[in-house]
This record gives C-alpha cells, sequence and structure tokens, in this order.
C-alpha cells in the first residue's frame, strides 16, 4: 500500500524526521484557512500516489491565503497522470539552498535492503539514474544491522555529500530507516530532502511503500487506507478474502493455483485475439481449498464486473479433487441463482476428474458448459464473450 505525502509527512513527523507543518484541505476555502494559520509563504501540493506533482502543475508556492485559495482552486480536480486530485497539502514554503535525493528500499533480487541517495537532488530519480548513474550511490543495507550512525555516514560519503554535511544528513537518514523497519516498510523515498537558508536538513517530499504482508503487527495502518479510491470489485474480493486484480477485458477467470491462473490469462488473451480481441476481466484465485462458498463469492465479484461477458472457470484438482469443486459450482450457482446470468465455461482437470465431469453433466446447468481441455475451454470462453 502506498501512502500519500501528507500521511508519509505524518509518520516522518513521529519518527523524528524534520518535517515542516502541513495541513491539508479538500476545498479552497479550507485551503485558505490553512494558510492563515501556517502564516507566511505555503506550498499547495496535490495529493495523489504518483510523482512528478510538480511538473505537472500540482506543486503551487503561495505567498499569502489569498493565493493559497486560488492554488487550490487551480490544483484541486486536476488530472495528474490519471489521478485526479481530491485533496491538497498546504505546506509551509521552505527556503531551499540544496536539494538531495534519499531512499530504502526492498531489493528483492538480493534478498537484501538497498539504499540509493544522491547529492545532486532535484531531478527525477529515473532521469538522474540514467544519465549520471555515477551520481547515484547505491548501497546494500544488511537488514540484520540496518542503518546506524556509521552505516549513515557511509551512505552520504558515497552519495559525496561534502564533509561538513555528513554530520547534519547521516542523522536524518538512519531515522528515515527507522521509519522503514518500524512501519514494515518496502520503500521509503525522499525527493527532496533538501538543505534549507537556515542551514537544517528537512524532508520536503515523502513516499512510503507498507507492506501489506505485515499489515497484522501494525493495527494503526488500516486508517491510513483510501478506501474510496479503491476499485469497488477489488474492495469487495478484499472483504471476502479472495486474491483477485481487476482487469480490462471481458473474460472473467476463476482459477485455482496464481500460476494456472496467470497461464490462464495467457491463453484467454491469445484465444481472445480470434474472437475481436476480447481479453481476460479478472485475476482470481481461489487457492487450495476451494469450497462452494468460496467459489460463490467468486462467482458473486465476477458476476458484478459489468464488463464481464462469459466467465472461464479453470481447476485443477488437487488437494481439493474436482468433484468437491464441481459440487462447489453446483452449489455456488444455487446460492446466486438469478444473478448468475452469464455463461460460464468449465474445465477441470486432476484428481478425481471423471467423477467432477459427472457431477457438471448430471446437473446439466443452462449456462455452463464443460470444456475438455484449456486451450478449448479458454476459446470458448472468448466466443462467449464475443458475442
Ligand atoms: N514545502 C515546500 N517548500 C518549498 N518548496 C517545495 C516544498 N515542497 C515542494 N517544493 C518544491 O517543489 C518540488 C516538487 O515537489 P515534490 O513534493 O517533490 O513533488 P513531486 O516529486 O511529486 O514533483 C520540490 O522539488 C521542491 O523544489
Ligand atoms: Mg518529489
Amino acid at each position: 500500500m502506498d501512502l500519500y505525502e501528507y500521511q508519509a509527512r505524518d509518520m516522518f513527523e513521529s519518527y523524528g524526521v524534520p518535517v515542516l507543518p502541513g495541513i491539508i484541505a479538500d476545498t479552497p476555502a479550507e485551503a485558505r484557512a490553512a494558510a492563515e494559520k501556517l502564516g507566511g509563504v505555503v506550498v499547495v501540493k496535490a495529493q495523489v500516489k504518483v510523482g512528478g506533482r510538480g511538473k505537472a502543475g500540482g506543486v503551487k508556492v503561495a505567498k499569502n491565503p489569498d493565493e493559497a485559495e486560488a492554488a487550490a482552486e487551480a490544483i484541486l480536480g486536476l488530472d495528474i497522470k490519471g489521478h485526479v486530485v481530491k485533496r491538497v497539502m498546504i505546506a509551509a514554503g521552505a527556503r531551499i539552498k540544496e536539494e538531495y535525493y534519499f531512499s530504502v528500499l526492498l531489493d528483492r533480487a538480493n534478498r537484501s535492503y538497498l539504499s540509493l541517495s544522491s547529492f545532486e537532488g532535484g531531478m527525477e530519480i529515473e532521469q538522474l539514474a540514467e544519465e549520471r548513474p555515477e551520481a547515484l550511490a547505491r548501497i546494500e543495507v544488511n537488514p540484520i544491522s540496518g542503518i546506524d550512525l556509521a552505516k549513515a555516514k557511509e551512505i552520504a560519503v558515497a552519495a559525496k555529500f561534502p564533509a561538513e554535511l555528513i554530520d547534519k544528513v547521516a542523522p536524518v537518514m538512519v531515522k528515515l530507516y527507522e521509519v522503514y523497519t518500524g512501519e514494515d516498510a518496502t520503500l521509503v523515498e525522499v525527493n527532496p530532502l533538501v538543505l534549507t537558508e537556515e542551514g537544517d536538513i528537512v524532508a520536503l517530499d515523502g513516499k512510503v511503500s507498507l507492506d501489506e504482508n505485515a499489515a497484522f503487527r501494525h493495527p494503526n495502518h488500516e486508517a491510513l487506507e483510501d478506501k474510496a479510491a479503491a476499485d469497488p470489485l477489488e474492495a469487495k474480493a478484499k472483504a471476502m478474502d479472495l486474491n483477485y486484480v481487476k482487469l480490462d477485458g471481458q473474460v472473467g477467470i476463476i482459477g485455482n493455483g496464481a500460476g494456472l491462473v496467470m497461464s490462464t490469462l495467457d491463453v484467454v488473451a491469445y484465444a481472445g485475439e480470434k474472437h475481436g480481441g476480447v481479453k481476460p476481466a479478472n485475476f482470481l484465485d481461489i487457492g487450495g481449498g476451494a469450497s462452494a462458498e468460496v467459489m460463490a463469492n467468486g462467482l458473486e465479484v465476477i458476476l458484478g464486473d459489468s464488463q464481464v461477458k462469459s466467465v472461464f472457470v479453470n481447476v485443477f484438482g488437487g488437494i481439493t479433487a474436482c468433484d468437491a469443486v464441481a459440487n462447489g459450482i453446483v452449489a455456488a450457482l444455487e446460492i446466486l441463482g438469478s444473478s448468475a446470468s452469464k455463461p460460464l465455461v468449465v474445465r477441470l482437470d486432476g484428481n478425481n476428474v471423471e467423477e467432477g465431469r459427472r457431477i457438471l453433466a448430471e446437473a446439466n446447468h443452462p449456462l455452463v458448459t464443460l470444456a475438455a481441455g484449456m486451450d478449448e475451454g479458454a476459446d470458448k470462453a472468448a466466443e462467449l464473450a464475443a458475442k
């Protein structure tokens, strides 16, 4: 889960990372009030979960409350790379002397943590990595020893901070690492980390991604989730504990095992090319123990997607044998009754497949077509979706 900048700012503050005061506002009037409260020059900042807000016109300096109100008026409703701004943060304006870059992230390939940092900030990090890779220090961080003051100094030296700044910037890096581990984040990024004219190091922007697998350790993280912004089908699936990802196509997919579901998406996309370019509508892995209830929940979510025209159920019977899955499908269709209104192509294979097919054939549900194989099933489902 990615956080909004204002949430990252609050989190930074609670760990003692130097930040500037910031107040969120959902209307221009609230923005004016926030600017009055902060006093002096402020910066009105779009709160969207995408980078490059500055360049897109989502960050504006305001010298007084009038200007802050006008800036909020301009920014609220703005579409930044497909994200519509619903909220702004009014931040105290910094007098920036220099901009730097610092991040710490999970390095999956190396099964380690990685710190990226640079004395040369103010540029998009992807651009810096490409154009001046030598200016970006990549320092591996051992997850056991982490970033203590000595390690932070090593990072600062590698990032080419001048000697007189190292003692200033290193403690901030240590605190940012404390946010990273303390909150079970997979990314903490500050771009820019700045030196102000007053000589202070301040985090002026913040990007934090939290590891949802660690949510059970952080009861306070749930409140950070923007439920209104989540896709309603994904939110429903999440509430039902389903591994569901909404996609753009017309063929609903249900399978068991992430690998099988991924290859089902591929064969359906491939088969769809022959049928007017229909595509998979979702990823849904109902897992090992596909009970009737789980099957019904999965079908309910998929049938709730108005773009879906047909559904392909592709299940390999393993621990849960095909007869149990077939009974699950029959029971699910009973549970759903008339709300199940789109054709279903079912392909079963594996443990007890004969019995599974017999159960479905005997139930003889008008919406269900049995497919002998995966390719055949994908083709049939794509054909039905194209009709
Ligand atoms: N509180 C602030 N005071 C002064 N300048 C700011 C402030 N916040 C951001 N800026 C300036 O705006 C630029 C873009 O803001 P930032 O928060 O980094 O957004 P983004 O990375 O999405 O473009 C920063 O690099 C900085 O120069
Ligand atoms: Mg930034």
